[in-house]
């Protein structure tokens, strides 16, 4: 039987890793996964994680089972920053639970949006690609639309299209904040559009927040997903700490559930418990578990902000050189001063981004996605000089 299974492609993003690590260049540049990097180029962990995991080791007395639902202290500790301070459960309409990462909060989402009925993803594209293959994996059809405008915008004409065609059955996935790839994001203006227009559309608002803190700010960030919320009666949110308290390898993340009425929202989640049993069983607890000691202590949370902080203004730094390098050969690096997040699409094609990896040691993703941290003010000029040859 197993001989049955066909060799598959490794997941490019994630060779880039590999491909990165195995080169023996020292003026390499990693602009592959979407890590944060300091100036010297490092991803350290956090000062504030670093403390809250002094504390769990001397405190934590037991790694008993939890259940599928994983740490919910550290699932409600995280409910005031993403649905803001004044009322983070809506009246009760909002529960969520623990997943492992990111990828396991967009998978939760999907397939609680699969289990409702739905049937039809429509996303904004170019989209972080394990979107696309999440989608497939659970047997959902993908219908997509341009998420940005020539003019390095999001491309608000296409979205607003999308909400008057869509069909019972639908969902919309919508990047919260920090878009990936292209760190175009909707402005709070469109946001306010958004909000009624899916509301009116009666589609199922899928929200993928996964950068949050590193884009503007963390309540700034969290503006879309409130408008959008406000205006709905019902909607998933896919949360990821993976970034914003660096803890990627340790995969922290959370689903939550908006429901129409309070009374409907053990139901909705029994679901999520569910699919995580059969999937997982249970998420991991370490990194769930710093991040709830931080968030319950005034002073780690000011560490951690302030970390958070730190990591914005470094990147606004290396958003504010591209910005004012204006154009590198045929490529206007102008419009990424203006972008959000980790990551903006240079607009190479796969050719010179080969060029750009085997003569110059850069990395980026296939799409021409870079990682803005991998940038420093040390590699920034050979990187700039690097579009310049490949794409005069
Ligand atoms: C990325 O897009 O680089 C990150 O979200 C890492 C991943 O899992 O793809």
């Amino acid at each position: 039987m197993l001989s049955n299974l066909q060799q598959q492609p490794a997941d490019a993003l994630l060779a880039l890793i590999k491909l990165h690590n195995d080169d023996p260049r020292t003026s390499k540049i990693d602009l592959g996964v979407g890590v944060y990097r300091t100036g010297q180029g490092d991803t350290p962990v956090f000062g504030a994680i670093k403390a809250a995991e002094k504390r769990l080791l001397e405190t934590q007395n037991s790694k008993a089972y939890l259940g599928p639902e994983g740490d919910m202290g550290f699932v409600h500790a995280l409910m005031p920053y993403v649905f803001g301070k004044a009322d983070p459960t809506m009246q009760g309409r909002i529960e969520g639970m623990q997943t492992p990462g990111g990828t396991g909060a967009v998978r939760l989402a999907l397939g609680l949006a699969k289990r409702a009925g739905v049937q039809r993803i429509w996303m904004g594209v170019p989209s972080w690609p394990n979107h696309a293959q999440i989608i497939a994996d659970l047997g959902l059809e993908l219908k997509t639309f341009a998420h940005s405008a020539a003019d390095g915008v999001a491309d608000m004409a296409a979205l607003r299209g999308v909400l008057g065609q869509v069909a019972p059955g639908d969902a919309v996935l919508l990047h919260g904040c920090c878009h990936n790839p292209t760190g175009i994001d909707y402005t709070n203006a469109d946001w306010d559009e958004i909000g009624p227009a899916i509301a009116a559309s009666g589609v199922l608002p899928i929200l993928d927040l996964a950068y949050q803190g590193l884009g503007a700010g963390m309540e700034e960030d969290a503006y879309g997903i409130r408008r959008v919320l406000s205006a709905v009666p019902e909607a998933l949110i896919a949360y990821s700490c993976d970034k914003n308290f660096g803890l990627y390898r340790d995969r922290v993340g959370a689903v939550y559930v908006m429901m129409a009425e309070a009374a409907q929202v053990a139901a909705a989640l029994s679901n999520g418990h569910a699919l995580a049993r059969a999937a997982w069983s249970m998420p991991p607890d370490h990194g769930a578990a710093a991040v709830r000691l931080i968030l319950e202590d005034p002073a780690l949370v000011a560490d951690w902000l302030g970390e958070l902080d730190m990591m914005r203004g470094r990147m606004a730094q290396v958003r504010a050189r591209l910005g004012a390098a204006g154009k590198a050969g045929a490529v206007d690096l102008t419009l990424l001063g203006a972008q959000h997040g980790l990551f903006s699409i240079v607009p190479l094609t796969p050719a010179q981004i080969l060029i750009m990896r085997e003569k110059h040691g850069i990395y980026m993703a296939g799409s021409g996605r870079i990682n803005i941290a991998g940038l420093t003010m040390g590699n920034i000029d050979a990187f700039i000089a690097a579009v310049a040859e490949v794409s005069a």
